[in-house]
Order: C-alpha cells, then structure tokens, then sequence
C-alpha cells in the first residue's frame, strides 16, 4: 500500500465533521462546505482541511460529493480524494521552497538545498526587443522580439530547460528557456495561465521538429507578470474535462482559454465578417433595431416577457418587422442582432438567445430570394476559406468544408412529406407525417443529412406559418416561404416572401389572433407605398454549428444562454 493511500484509509470512517462538496451548484468562493451551502470542487475543500503539519487530512473529517442530482450527496471516492491530496502536497512543497528563496533576501544568486535560483537581469547590450503579436512572429525571425501572452503549455527538462507555449489570442508559440533563464527566481511561481513577457531572438525550427508558425523563441530574458493559482486552484485543477457539460458551462470564462474554444471563436468573429463583407459588396445598408417590443413576430409561446415600466413588453424574437420598415427608407437592409425564444426544449440547436442575422429586401422575386440566400452562403464560406488564417483553422475542425454547389436543392414542403413516408420515417405515435404536420427537427435532421446537400425546404402551408408570410398564386393554401436546411444541423435559415397588400395582411392578423393596433408602424407599410418584397434570419450559431461541423451550437456561444442557464 502506497502512501496516500494509507493516509487515505482512516479517512471517511470515524466521521466527525462532514464537509459538503456539489459539482453542480456548488461554490468556492461562496460555499462554506454546509449541505445547503456547498464549495464547488472536492480539491478545494481538500486544501481548506487539510492539516499542513502533520501533512495529512484529520481522519474525523468527511467529504461529502455530489456529481449528479440522480446519485445525490455520497462519499467522495477515494480515488478522487488521493489526487486532492497529491496536489496539496505538490503545493505545500513548492511554496515551501518559494518562502526559503525569499528568506535568502535579494542577493543575485540564491543558493537552496536542491537548486540555485538566480534574479535575471535583461542584457543591455543586446538590441532592443520590438513587441510583436505572435500571428506576425514570421516577419521578425531572426530579430530580438518581445512577446507577452499566457502560459498555455509548459513542460520542464531536467533544471536546465523549461520549453513553454504561449498564448496570446493571434496564436501560439514555443518558447525556449534555457541555462540560467530556468533558474529564474520567478520559476517557482510559473503555472499553467501565469501572463509572461518573454524577450529573445525568433528562430526557425530545426527541420525535421514542429512547432505552431514553424519557430521558436529563443529567450534571453523573460519576467512574470502575474502568477495563476497553483495547487488546488491551479487551472488544470479547476477544469477537470471530464465534468459534465454544466460543470463546464459554470467555469465557461476558463474553458474559454482552451484551443478549441478560443479557435472556434476566433472563427465566429471572421464568419462576422465575412457576412458583413457580402452585404457590404451588394450594397445593404446595417441596422441596429431594438431589442425589446411590444409586438411579436413569430407566435407568443416562445415570448421572454418583461416589465416595462409597468407595462407588458417581450424581448424580441426577430428583427423583421422592423427592418421591413426601414426599407422604403434605405432599400437592401440587414442587422445582426440578438433574437431570444423562450424554448422549453435543451436541443443541440436551440437557444434562448441567438445571433439572427435578418435581412429585408424591396422588389425582389420569391426566386431571386433563394438565389440571394445561396449568394450569401457561399460568398461567407469561399471568404472565410480563402482568409489566409481562417482557412487552415477552418479545415481542422471540419476538413470537408467546400462553397456548396449552386443551385441549391429545392424541394417543395408536399415532397419532404412524401420523402418521410417512403423512407418509414413516422412520427412519435406510430403514424405518418401527413400534409399540414409540422416536420420536427429529427425527420427534418435525417432527411437532409441522408440527401447529404443543403436543401431549400419551398412553399409551407399558410395555417402553420406566421402571419406576415405571403400566398403562393398558384396555391393559395400555402405559402411563398422557404427553410433552408442543412446536413448535420438541419434548418439554419427561415424566410418568405412578405404580405404586402394591406386587407391580406389584416386577414393574416385575424387568422393568428393578434390585435393589430400595436401593429399601426407595421401595417403603415402597406399603405405608404407598398411593394413587394421578402426577406429571411439566418441562426449564426446554427451556420457555424454546421460550417465547423459542432455537435452543439452552444460550443459556438462565448455564453451561451438556454433552459435553466443564464450565467456566468
Ligand atoms: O424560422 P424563424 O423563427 O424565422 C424568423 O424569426 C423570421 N422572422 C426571420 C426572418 O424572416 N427575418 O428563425 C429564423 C432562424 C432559424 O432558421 C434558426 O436558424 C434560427 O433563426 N433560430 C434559432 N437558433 C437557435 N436557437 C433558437 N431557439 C432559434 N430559433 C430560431
């Protein structure tokens, strides 16, 4: 029997004093290890009792764990509670050594039991460091450079060499300590997140070796800026991978840091761009509408309301009405503005609150709307492919991302209906999907990703669609309106052709029951010179849960907000 594991065997028996730990809702800051007021990580409450001079936990002290509501409060396995205590001795350790170094004052050299440490002074005969971002590192090789960032990687050969990878949000770099710069007084304190500075010349990397842009930093000089937490608090402590999702979702502000958070973001912002370039390109005019209402748009069961002083008001579920508005004033419109649905549903593709990107267009065609649409998609895929940074971060996380070839399969809502029946897909009782059913997202998810292509889903009934959308001519049962889905998310965009004709629109409100007095600004349009005209809203996180292949679009949120979670 090791060790630990002796310390570990009087534990959990003769309880005296029970300390409550809850991955869940528990909290460290806050917690005070009670049952109603848990701390949120076994490794904290470890550290909190744990009896530095005698270097073991008192044996009539329990911990109490909760991982999951189902298993409830049990004791904390031993296996998790002898990496706890592991890690405090690591800890204890290493702030022992730190307080020795200190005591020895701040003579040049400081002379320990197992190791010197040196004070490190930068060179000043040496040329002086240009600060860089390390994206640019390319154009700076050969040249003294300054790069600041967070320790991302760290890994320590022998005493004599630490190589470290740093991070500083335009990419990641490897950096050589070596001789005297791995002796730094400061190397005690160097810790996964620590911010550093780190001087010294930028170096191709000997062929046959990899490293992220091809180099290294060979230091000649480095400071600590700001020591992360270490032991119990240390980052790899707190973000235990292996935590379910919500664990994860409370400590959202640290996963954050990870690489494929912090790429998937970085991609957010140039997929904004890129729908901003393309609207810019055709000339649309960007508008910022408001956020909170006091109409709805698409059917009051999914409204957020809210106290407006005193009075109803919701948050808003789409942009569109407004932005029809604006258009006899600018032509071509878009925003990219948040949309909020009170979905009771946890899915892999719904939100409570998502970036719509809307837009609104005068004297078009029900035609030219889906060709504006394919237009849109794939200039946003061919601009974020060919961005010389974006591209090759795109293609790790989906290798078969290509522009879709145009046109862009259409298939009218009646055949979709008659696809479900000839491939027996039925719905939860038993039954076929009938015309006039709603296609729920699985039979929508199965189909398209079956037929492999994106789809524009053409002309729904008019009974289960909004009350702006306009009449097919041919079909006046159903409706000028269009989904386009796509394979592994299913629908990313919703759109129609809009009523225009001022007594069809009163109908419309008529058949949804809605009043339409405090609708007088919508229902002006159509008196004001109407026109034709149509539009759609794109769910951001739904096109890059598919552009970058996401099982969940909350993965593309920086906080994402559904059922039950809206914090941190
Ligand atoms: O189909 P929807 O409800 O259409 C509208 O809101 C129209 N007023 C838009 C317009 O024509 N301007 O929503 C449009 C898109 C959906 O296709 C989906 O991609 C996204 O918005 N969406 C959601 N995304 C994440 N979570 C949710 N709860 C979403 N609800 C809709």
């Amino acid at each position: 029997m090791d060790q630990l594991s002796e310390k570990i065997d009087g534990l959990q028996m003769g309880c005296g004093k029970k300390v409550y730990v809850c991955m869940l809702r528990g909290s460290d800051e806050t917690g005070s290890g009670t049952q109603e007021q848990p701390f949120g990580t076994l490794a904290h409450a470890v550290e909190l009792y744990f009896d530095k001079a005698e270097e073991k936990l008192p044996e009539d002290v329990c911990f109490i764990l909760r991982k999951t509501d189902e298993d409830g409060f049990q004791d904390a396995p031993k296996a998790a509670l002898k990496k706890a205590i592991s890690t405090v001795e690591v800890q204890l350790k290493k702030a022992r050594k730190a307080v020795e170094n200190k005591g020895k004052g701040k003579e040049k050299k400081v002379e320990t039991d197992e190791q010197s440490y040196v004070t490190l002074e930068e060179d000043s005969s040496l040329p002086t460091a240009q600060k860089i971002r390390i994206r640019d590192g390319e154009n700076f090789r050969g040249k003294r450079v300054m790069v600041q960032g967070w320790v991302h990687r760290m890994r320590m050969q022998g005493r004599k060499m630490i190589f470290l990878t740093v991070r500083d949000g335009t990419g990641f770099l490897q950096c050589v300590l070596a001789d005297e710069m791995a002796r730094s007084a400061d190397v005690p304190c160097l810790t996964i997140e620590s911010t550093v500075a780190l001087y010294g010349q930028l170096v191709p990397v000997l062929e046959g070796k990899t490293a992220p842009g091809g180099h290294e930093l060979q230091v000649d000089y480095w400071r600590l800026v700001h020591a992360a937490p270490s032991g119990m608090d240390a980052f790899e402590t707190k973000l235990n991978k292996e935590a379910n999702p919500d664990v994860l979702f409370d400590q959202r502000h640290l996963v954050l840091r990870g690489e494929t958070a912090s790429a998937l973001l970085k991609l957010r912002s140039i997929f904004l761009q890129a729908f901003r370039a393309h609207y810019a390109k055709h000339n649309y005019s960007e508008l910022t509408p408001p956020c909170m209402t006091q109409t709805q748009c698409e059917g009051g069961a999914t409204l957020f309301k809210l106290d407006y002083y005193g009075e109803p008001a919701y948050l808003t579920q789409s942009s569109q009405l407004y932005l029809e508005t604006a258009i006899p004033s600018l032509g071509d419109v878009y925003c990219v503005q948040m949309s909020f649905r009170a979905e009771a549903s946890r899915t892999r593709r719904h939100l409570s609150e998502f970036t719509h990107i809307e837009a609104e267009c005068p004297f078009i065609t029900y035609d030219e709307l889906l060709e504006r649409l394919e237009s849109l998609v794939c200039d946003v895929i061919q601009y974020v492919l060919a961005d010389p940074y974006a591209g090759p971060l795109v293609r790790e996380l989906n290798p078969d991302l290509v522009v879709p070839q145009r046109p862009f399969r259409r298939m009218e809502y009646g055949d979709a209906i008659a696809w479900l029946a000839e491939h027996n897909v039925l719905k939860d009782d038993g039954t076929a999907y009938e015309h006039g059913d709603d296609i729920p997202e699985r039979p929508e998810r199965f189909m398209v990703d079956s037929i492999g292509e994106p789809i524009f889903l053409c002309r729904f009934p008019a009974a289960m669609k909004a009350f702006y959308m306009e009449r097919d001519p041919k079909d006046r049962s159903l409706t000028l309106s269009t989904d386009l889905l796509m394979p592994g998310v299913g629908e990313i965009v919703g759109g129609s052709m809009r009523i225009w004709d001022f007594d069809e629109l009163m109908a419309g409100y008529a058949r949804e029951g809605i009043d339409p007095s405090a609708y007088y600004w919508y229902t002006d349009q159509r008196k004001y010179g109407s026109c034709p005209h149509g539009g759609y809203g794109l769910g951001f996180e739904r096109f890059l849960a598919w552009a970058l292949r996401r099982d969940h679009v909350r993965e593309v949120c920086l906080y994402p907000r559904y059922v039950k979670r809206c914090a941190p």
